[in-house]
C-alpha cells in the first residue's frame, strides 16, 4: 500500500507545483511574514539540510540565517520555482527522493516544513534513522507542521486514518499521507525511539506545531 501512496503523493506535488503558492499561502506577503518570526525562533545556523523545499518559502527565509542550505525535493516542477525564488549563492537545490538519498554530508540542522505529517506511520521510525545519520555531532532536527485540530479538512479515505484524497484544479485526483501532529504525542513517540525534543503549539494564526528535536545522550 505504502509506496503505492508514496509514488501518488510525489506525483500530486509534480503537478501541484505551479498553484502550491496559491492553495497553500494564499496571501505570500503574510505567509513571509510567518515564516520570518518562526524561523527567527527557531534559528537554524550553520550547514542546513531541508527536506521537501517544495517551491522555496522556506528556504528563502533559511538562506537568510544559515551558512549554506542545501534544499531537496522530490518533485524537479517545485524546485524549478524555488531555484527562481532563491538565487542565492549559499543555497544549493537536489531533486531526489528522501527516502532513497544518500550523501557524506552531515548537517548541523535537518529542517522540514510540512513534511512529517507526509510520511507514513510504518517509516517513522525509519525517517527518524535516516535524520540521525545525516546530523553532525551535535546536530539537531526542526520542523514545522500542522496540528492535529486541523484535521477535520482533510477526505480521509474510509477505512484508512493516514491516508486522504486530494483534487487540484483540473480535476485529477490524489492519495497521500497526511499524519497531522499532536505535539505530545509526538514528543512521547520521539523519546520512545531516543530523541529528545520539544513540541510546541504555534501561537500565531496558522494552527502549527514547532519542534526541535536531537538524539538523546
Ligand atoms: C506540503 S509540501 C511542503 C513544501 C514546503 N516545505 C512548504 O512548507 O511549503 C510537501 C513537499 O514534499 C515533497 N515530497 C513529497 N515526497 C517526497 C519525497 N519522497 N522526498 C522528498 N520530497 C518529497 C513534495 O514534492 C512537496 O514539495
Amino acid at each position: 500500500m505504502t509506496d503505492d501512496v508514496l509514488a501518488d503523493q510525489a506525483g500530486y506535488y509534480r503537478r501541484r507545483a505551479g498553484e502550491y503558492d496559491a492553495t497553500a499561502y494564499a496571501d505570500l506577503a503574510a505567509a513571509r511574514a510567518r515564516i520570518a518570526r518562526l524561523v527567527g525562533e527557531m534559528r537554524p545556523t550553520g550547514a542546513v539540510l531541508e527536506i521537501a523545499c517544495g517551491t522555496g518559502l522556506w528556504t528563502e527565509a533559511l538562506a537568510g540565517v544559515a551558512d549554506t542550505v542545501t534544499a531537496l525535493d522530490v518533485a524537479p516542477e517545485t524546485v524549478a520555482i524555488a531555484r527562481d525564488r532563491v538565487p542565492s549563492d549559499n543555497v544549493e537545490f537536489v531533486v531526489a527522493d528522501i527516502f532513497s538519498w544518500t550523501t557524506q554530508e552531515r548537517f548541523d540542522v535537518v529542517f522540514f516544513s510540512a513534511w512529517l505529517s507526509h510520511v507514513p506511520m510504518n517509516r517513522f521510525e525509519q525517517f527518524w534513522k535516516l535524520l540521525r545519520g545525516l546530523l553532525d555531532e551535535d546536530g539537531r532536527v526542526l520542523f514545522v507542521d500542522e496540528h492535529v485540530d486541523e484535521r477535520d479538512k482533510e477526505a480521509y479515505v474510509p477505512g484508512q486514518d493516514e491516508i486522504v484524497e486530494r483534487r487540484l484544479r483540473d480535476g485529477s485526483t490524489f492519495r497521500i499521507v497526511k499524519n497531522f501532529v499532536d505535539p505530545e504525542q509526538l514528543h512521547r513517540r520521539l523519546r520512545g525511539i531516543g530523541w529528545e525534543s520539544r513540541v510546541r503549539r504555534d501561537d500565531g494564526d496558522w494552527v502549527w506545531v514547532y519542534g526541535e528535536a536531537r538524539p538523546a545522550t
